[in-house]
């Protein structure tokens, strides 16, 4: 067994400039402020807009912002996991085109798709090529233009998604610091409740499928969000029972943000008081893969190193996870 631990060592985020507000989503479906804001606590998301662009490029500028402040070279990357739910074609992954927009020539990169989990278990996996001695600098970004899968004629979906990329930097320590545990499920029953039927082998697209609107999101929104009530929690509390930690032991709770009260159910189960959860939902929506690294991106200034910090995320699959680690360095 070797020390070597895998530390998030730099992080950064991006985000397109049109602001959708819950105002204008009250001019496009019939819904309020009101509703919204009580049943997510989503007052506002950012949209992605122009022709020709996607996932890869909010994932590239976060990518750049984050080489830049660490004043690396993208050559000097060897390993890009891109997460994500909306990539910019079925193939070649995001991974690939991020990997040439930012001349990242000497990387390997591929994609991940675990829904909304998929950031967490990018981290995991990416936790592990390092730990192995494989790999030394890793580019894990999540990205996802959801509003490209979106229905806006659907209220129930149409409220909660909006566009946005972050990514970290993990590299080796041995410190002590670093990713310390994780738990990554999956099961595949939830499979019904929140999907995108068309597009994909069984349904290629066709006219029928878009008459059907099977290009975009279907969520019985209910059903997902008991299981992630319960799977969100389950998981932390197990992640903290297991590294005996309490409620005052953990400096941050970063949830995935698809709910606030979702991740008000998670922060009280784990002890941790919502002073300690980091939350922006209200102003990008759910993200799917850019929410916990745009939380980080965010918070970034108030970190400190030896901080224990638990990501935690939930999504369709259904996919669940927990990552524990002790943040690396001092941010301010
Ligand atoms: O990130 C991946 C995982 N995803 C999640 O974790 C999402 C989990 N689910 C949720 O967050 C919530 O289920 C939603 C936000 C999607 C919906 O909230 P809800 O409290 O579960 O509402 P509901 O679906 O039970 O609907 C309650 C009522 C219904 O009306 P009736 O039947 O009571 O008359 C809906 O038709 O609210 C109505 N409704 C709306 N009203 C105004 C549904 N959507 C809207 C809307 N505006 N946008």
């Amino acid at each position: 067994m070797t020390n070597v631990k895998a530390a998030i060592t730099g992080i950064h985020g991006w985000v397109p400039n049109y602001v959708l507000t819950n105002q204008e989503l009250e001019s496009m479906v019939d819904t309020n402020d009101e509703w919204i804001t009580t049943r997510t606590g989503i007052k506002e998301r950012r949209i992605l807009k122009g022709e020709g662009l996607g996932t890869s490029d909010m994932g590239a500028e976060a990518a750049k912002g984050l080489l830049e402040k660490k004043g690396l070279s993208a050559e000097d990357i060897d390993l890009i996991i891109c997460a994500t739910a909306t990539p910019d074609m079925l193939f070649p992954s995001t991974a690939c085109v991020i990997a040439d927009k930012i001349g990242a020539q000497n990387a390997f990169g591929f994609d991940l798709m675990a829904a909304c989990s998929g950031f967490l278990f990018s981290v995991a996996t990416a936790a592990k090529y390092i730990e192995s001695g494989s790999h030394k600098r890793i580019l894990v970004i999540g990205a996802d233009k959801m509003s490209s899968i979106v229905d806006y004629e659907d209220r129930q979906t149409c409220i909660i998604f909006g566009d946005g990329a972050g990514a970290v930097l993990l590299e080796p320590t041995e410190d002590g610091m670093g990713i310390q545990d994780s738990i990554m499920k999956s099961n595949g029953e939830g499979r019904h409740y929140l999907h995108m039927k068309g597009g994909g082998s069984v349904k290629p697209a066709s006219h029928a499928t878009v008459d059907a609107k099977e290009h975009f999101i279907h969520q019985e929104g209910q059903t997902v969000f008991k299981f992630a009530v319960k799977g969100m929690a389950d998981v932390s509390a197990e992640i903290m029972e297991r590294n005996n930690l309490t409620g005052d032991d953990v400096a941050w709770l970063v949830p995935h943000q698809a709910n606030k009260r979702i991740i008000d159910a998670t922060a009280n189960r784990m002890g941790v008081g919502t002073d300690k959860v980091m939350l922006n939902i209200q102003r990008y929506g759910n993200t799917t893969n850019g929410t916990i690294p745009l939380c980080l991106w965010e918070w970034e200034n108030q970190l400190n190193k030896g901080d224990n910090i638990i990501l935690a995320a939930f999504g369709g699959g259904f996919t669940w996870g927990s990552v524990y680690l002790k943040w690396a360095y001092d941010s301010k």
